[in-house]
């Protein structure tokens, strides 16, 4: 497939709230999550926590993420890398 665009963890960290679209990664991937802050099972101040920044802190602290289906959803939201 075509190449994803690169950003850096500053310009994912500009991406904080539902208005400015909320950004996060995992591993050296960027994901637009914006679409998921509202269905995501375990609520919406939870996944906000993570906005601009790494998934990793908090996927360590809540296990449930550990699955296979939860980076299927991942994923779909993929926009770029760092
Ligand atoms: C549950 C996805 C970020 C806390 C879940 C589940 C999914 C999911 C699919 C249900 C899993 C299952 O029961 O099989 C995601 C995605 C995230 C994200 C795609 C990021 C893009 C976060 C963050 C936190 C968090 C940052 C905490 C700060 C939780 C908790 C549950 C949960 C506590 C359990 C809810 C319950 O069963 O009562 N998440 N999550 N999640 N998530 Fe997330």
């Amino acid at each position: 497939g075509a190449p994803y665009p690169v950003f850096t963890r500053q310009e994912v960290g500009r991406h904080r709230s539902l208005a400015e679209r909320v950004w996060v990664t995992y591993g050296r991937e960027v994901f637009d999550i914006t679409d998921f802050v509202e269905l995501h099972p375990g609520g919406k101040s939870k996944i906000l926590l993570a906005a601009g920044g790494a998934l990793e802190p908090f996927w360590a602290m809540y296990a449930v993420h550990s699955q296979a289906h939860v980076l299927e959803i991942l994923q779909a939201y993929k926009v770029g890398e760092l």
